[in-house]
């Protein structure tokens, strides 16, 4: 895009609102674009959207992108297509195997990863599987014959010798599986064993169908992926950031969790349990939920001491006041609905981490640095938590500067049975250094 159409785009938004830039919070025009479609991750946001901020802010000399909540690597990825640098936190294992895996093609054996991808299903298709002893929620969500044809690709790719490639056949694999199961997924990537869908596809064509479509986005973006930049993913806590160098970045484009009870340890149980990387709901608590934003209730059952030492730390001194008393109310609340939820102890959590985000990103960027967080209120038990205006004041306590919010869209207007009216809204939240 040119530099002045941006420049108008930035001066008159209004003028520019197309159906695109109304749909940066979402993943779903990303299934048509390359790369990014390889894997479907409902909480991720607009590709297109990030290449155009990506151009408008090389514009003001921004080239150090971080991304502290990177989840299936959008950022890194369109990093990588418009020649900046970039970095990527993700902290759940599974999904950041999912970003690194769509960053590794750059991989100088393309043809050899080409060859070993067609290996895995010639092999696969020879074998005989009669493996029964499977988990239940993976025989609720597939009939045996399906699990054998899965599992033969599994054990096929487990012949591989070179790591990354047999990383690359995990990742083609692992993005099959819900194509390959003819029960439900929830809008939030949630698996729903007791629903069921028409659009089911055989694992070994699924299989060959994604190799294909990987190929073909390979050769379609190879002359200008990875060629003049370098995009790196960190397993790591962005509570705590260790991988980046300090005031390294100038731009921060990013989506936290929003404080609204979404579990993304959750959402991929299925597929952990499938690659055995846990057997039951305490290894998932365990391996994965420990290291995310506390931002769902689930994760937060044990607080009830530490909850309120939050709410006292120096970290939240400057949304205190307004936090305790709907942390109070939020306490209230709980007495009057059957779930007994803990959404008091989930926003002094969720606010406490974010600070130490904050912080973390203050020390990684440098003093050009603007940061664009897509964020959304939220409402638990309808008692409103406006999460813009205090992450907003998180961040000047970090030390960065003025923050203003730009709503894109409301929420929880539409449907009858929403559990509160309390209107919400989403948008970005822009945080200048
Ligand atoms: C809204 S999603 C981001 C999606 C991303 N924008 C994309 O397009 O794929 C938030 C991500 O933050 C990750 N996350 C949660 N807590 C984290 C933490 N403490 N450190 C790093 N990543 C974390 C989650 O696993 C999730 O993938």
């Amino acid at each position: 895009m040119k530099a002045n159409v941006i420049a108008e785009q930035t001066l008159f938004p209004e003028l520019f609102q197309t159906e695109e830039s109304t749909n940066t919070t979402t993943f779903q025009d990303n299934m048509k674009l390359p790369v990014h479609r390889w894997y479907r991750y409902t909480a991720g946001f607009s590709g297109a959207w990030v290449g155009q901020l990506i151009e408008q802010e090389k514009t003001f000399g921004r080239h150090n992108i971080i991304d502290p909540f990177a989840g299936s690597g959008t950022v890194m990825v369109e990093s990588m297509m418009h020649g900046v640098d970039s970095y990527g936190v993700e902290s759940n294992p599974y999904v950041y195997n999912i970003a690194q895996a769509k960053l590794q093609w750059k991989y100088e054996k393309v043809d050899e990863l080409k060859k070993k991808c067609i290996d895995v299903l010639t092999n696969a298709q020879r074998m005989e599987v009669e493996k029964e002893d499977y988990p239940e929620l993976i025989t609720k969500c597939f009939p045996l014959p399906t699990l054998h044809k899965l599992e033969a690709l599994k054990m096929a790719s487990a012949e591989i010798s070179d790591k990354e490639i047999r990383n690359f056949v995990w990742f083609i694999i692992t993005s099959i599986l819900r194509s390959t199961s003819p029960v439900g997924t929830a809008q939030w990537q949630y698996i729903q064993p007791n629903k069921s869908k028409s659009n089911v596809l055989d694992p070994f064509e699924a299989y060959r169908r994604k190799v294909t479509e990987i190929f073909s986005d390979i050769r379609q973006v190879e002359g200008v992926f990875g060629k003049s930049s370098n995009s790196e993913m960190l397993r790591e806590d962005a509570r705590d950031i260790q991988g980046i160098p300090d005031g390294w970045g100038d731009l921060v484009i990013t989506s936290p969790p929003y404080a609204n009870n979404y579990d993304y340890a959750d959402a991929m149980r299925l597929e952990m349990l499938f690659w055995n990387d846990i057997s039951n709901w305490k290894d998932l608590q365990d391996k994965v939920s420990v290291k995310l934003i506390r931002a769902c209730t689930q994760h937060v059952s044990t607080l009830k001491d530490t909850a309120p030492e939050y709410i006292q730390s120096p970290l939240l001194a400057p949304i205190r006041d307004e936090l305790e008393e709907k942390f109070t109310l939020l306490q209230a609340e709980r007495e009057n609905h059957g779930g007994k939820k803990n959404y008091h102890f989930m926003v002094a959590a969720y606010f406490y981490d974010m600070a130490q985000v904050l912080n973390s990103l203050y020390r990684v960027t440098n003093q050009n640095a603007k940061m664009c967080f897509v964020i959304g209120d939220s409402a638990p038990y309808g008692v409103y938590i406006p999460v813009d205006e205090w992450l907003g004041k998180l961040a000047q306590a970090s030390g960065f500067n003025d923050y203003t919010f730009e709503k894109l869209r409301d929420r929880n207007i539409k449907w009858k049975n929403r559990k509160h009216r309390v209107p919400l809204k989403e948008g970005r939240l822009w945080i200048n250094k």
